[in-house]
């Protein structure tokens, strides 16, 4: 198994404590690392019009797209409660749109690692860039 992304669980779990979550009072994490190098962090924020939330995944998302980076390199997820905490649907294209199909997807607990993906075991045949032509 490969070296786990410390720098990237730490974020997360730092980040996670900061989710706006006060409906569903279930905090989610993220964070990305570019493949620039770059790593960014965000978390769920939720909305008393419920639909107006949006994920931990999306915040790390636009951190990255606001540094210029577009390019994902690995995504760590991190939640609570017992079951694993992956990427929504609508996460899961909105990683796609920056990453391949072998990118990793490390889903946590407080407790560290749970679960490893890669983003075509959560998508596969997904819709992208390339059905575009
Ligand atoms: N949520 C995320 O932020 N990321 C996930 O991967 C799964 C779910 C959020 C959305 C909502 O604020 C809360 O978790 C409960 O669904």
């Amino acid at each position: 198994m490969s070296k786990l992304p410390q720098d990237l669980i730490d974020a997360a779990a730092a980040v996670r404590a900061m989710a706006h979550a006060p409906y569903s009072k279930f905090q989610v994490g993220a964070a990305i690392r570019s493949a620039e190098g770059g790593v960014f962090s965000g978390c769920n924020v939720e909305n008393a019009a419920y639909p107006q939330g949006w994920c931990a995944e999306a915040s790390a998302i636009a951190a990255m797209v606001a540094a210029g980076h577009r390019r994902i390199a690995e995504v760590v997820v991190t939640g609570g409660g017992e079951r694993l905490c992956t990427p929504c649907g609508g996460c899961r294209q909105k990683l796609i749109e920056f990453a391949g199909p072998d990118t990793p997807v490390l889903i946590c607990g407080p407790e560290g690692l749970r679960r490893r993906f890669t983003l075509a075991e959560l998508m596969p045949h997904a819709f992208d860039r390339d059905t575009l032509g």
